[in-house]
């Protein structure tokens, strides 16, 4: 297993480029298939989710032809919509369950594992089941696979209960087939559901109304390929925002969408740090000392909860008590105790982190508890005195490209050890 060593201290400084967004890019992977055809789909990140849904989507009959950041996806041939040979595979991912949607919506049926994914909370999909049953599937259940058959798919009014991206994306690819008009209010907002949503209308599909919390989708029957570049990843960039902001540095975040930061360059202000805007990108310059604030999780265009743990970091060091709720997942404080071990003052009461700023954190051995809270441990290693050896790093390569050699680019000491 291999480990990041980090040496602290090192502000970062220079540019970099943001590649394109995960939980984008594992949606429009799959929505591939609705097309029966060639889809280009560029600016792809090299990250270890992605990998593992290009060779399930291989297994199942898609022939994909990689290179750079580009991704070639045919899927004229016929896909194969029984997956209960991949459960491992599947059931280690969280993405795996777009294959449902796209599943039933070009064949009337499919089998699907459960999906895994982070170990945050309870993480249950009875929101996708219930649009799909909407829209007329009959499901079952049955030894960790999701059975799903329908005569025909018929548009509907789908009320999400709760805001869920996974729910959104799932049911907008099941709709963009059926007969008639689909629904679905109290839809989440994030960009990525934008994103998928465009793909789907370059593929012939018609979805109306994405980024807003009522989705319109006419359903079709003849979709095709197309071309498509995939936006880039809010999460990471505001990663690199809160590194810089950690470490002191001055950075230039480029190939960004400003306006998809806005909650988060708003609690960044409020801390001291200085934020400037251009069209595609974003300057972070940190400030000593930063200021105690309060933050709560909320679907987009709240706080994102996948930037919860970073954030945390940089609230170990300043000057005051800070708050986060976590709204979105009732476990995601694991990561806590490892802050701990490096001398942060943190009191979690339910969803509620209190933070009392210490003057710095100190590196010792520590673990990425899941993919963001590993991201989190990089910063916290980043702005530490002495050395932290993070483990569990295979986490963290699930989802940020060129993680390592782009912080060093920037001027921090990390390296990757197998111990
Ligand atoms: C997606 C992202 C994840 C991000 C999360 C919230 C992907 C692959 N993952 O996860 O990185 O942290 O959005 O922005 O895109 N819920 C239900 N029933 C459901 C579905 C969800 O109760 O059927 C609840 C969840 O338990 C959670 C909330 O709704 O409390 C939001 O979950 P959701 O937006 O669906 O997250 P994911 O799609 O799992």
């Amino acid at each position: 297993m291999e480990v990041f060593v980090i040496e602290g201290g090192h502000p970062l400084n220079g540019e970099v480029c943001i590649s394109g967004a995960k939980n984008a890019v594992l949606g429009l992977i799959p929505a591939a298939i609705l097309s029966g055809g060639s889809c280009k789909i560029e600016n792809v990140p090299h990250i270890n989710d992605v990998n593992k849904l290009i060779d399930i989507l291989e297994k199942i009959g898609a022939e994909i032809y990689k290179e750079e950041n580009t991704l070639i996806i045919d899927t004229s041939r016929h896909i194969a919509h029984d997956c209960s040979d991949f459960q491992e595979e599947m059931g280690k991912m969280r993405a795996s369950y777009y294959l449902l949607g796209a599943l039933l919506g070009r064949y009337r049926q499919a089998v699907v594992p459960l999906p895994g994914g982070c170990n945050i909370g309870d993480r249950p999909i009875d929101q996708h089941i219930k649009g799909f049953e909407a829209l007329g599937a009959n499901i079952k259940i049955e030894h960790g696979l999701v059975k799903m058959e329908a005569d025909r798919l018929i548009g509907a009014n789908i009320y999400l209960d709760v805001v869920s991206v996974g729910a959104t994306i799932n049911i907008m690819l099941a709709a963009v087939c059926a007969e008639g008009t689909t629904i679905i209010e109290n839809a989440a907002k994030e960009p990525h559901i934008v994103d998928v949503a465009n793909f789907l209308n370059l593929m012939g599909g018609s979805v109306r109304g994405a980024g807003t919390d009522t989705i319109r989708i006419k359903g079709t029957q003849g979709m095709y390929g197309c071309e498509y570049s995939v936006i880039p990843d809010q999460i990471t960039t505001g990663t690199y925002m809160i590194a810089a902001a950690a470490t002191g540095g001055n950075v230039l975040i480029k190939k960004a969408i400003p306006k998809h930061m806005e909650a988060v360059s708003a609690k960044l202000r409020e801390m001291g740090v200085i934020i400037e805007e251009s069209v595609d990108s974003l300057r972070v310059i940190g400030k000593r000392p930063l200021k105690a604030v309060r933050v709560k999780t909320l679907p987009y265009p709240g706080f994102p909860t996948d930037l919860q743990q970073p954030m945390a970091v940089l609230m170990t060091v300043a000057s005051g008590n800070s708050t986060i709720t976590e709204t979105i997942f009732e476990n995601r404080f694991k990561y806590i105790d490892e802050l701990r071990k490096m001398g942060a003052d943190v009191v979690i009461n339910g969803r509620v982190a209190s933070i009392t700023g210490v003057e710095k954190l100190s590196g010792t051995k520590i673990a990425a508890t899941d993919l963001r809270a590993g991201a989190a441990m990089v910063v916290a290693g980043l702005m530490a005195d002495g050395e932290t050896r993070i483990s569990n790093i295979e986490h963290i390569d699930r989802g940020y490209e060129n993680f390592e050699s782009n912080i060093r680019e920037l001027g921090g000491i990390i390296r990757r050890e197998t111990p």
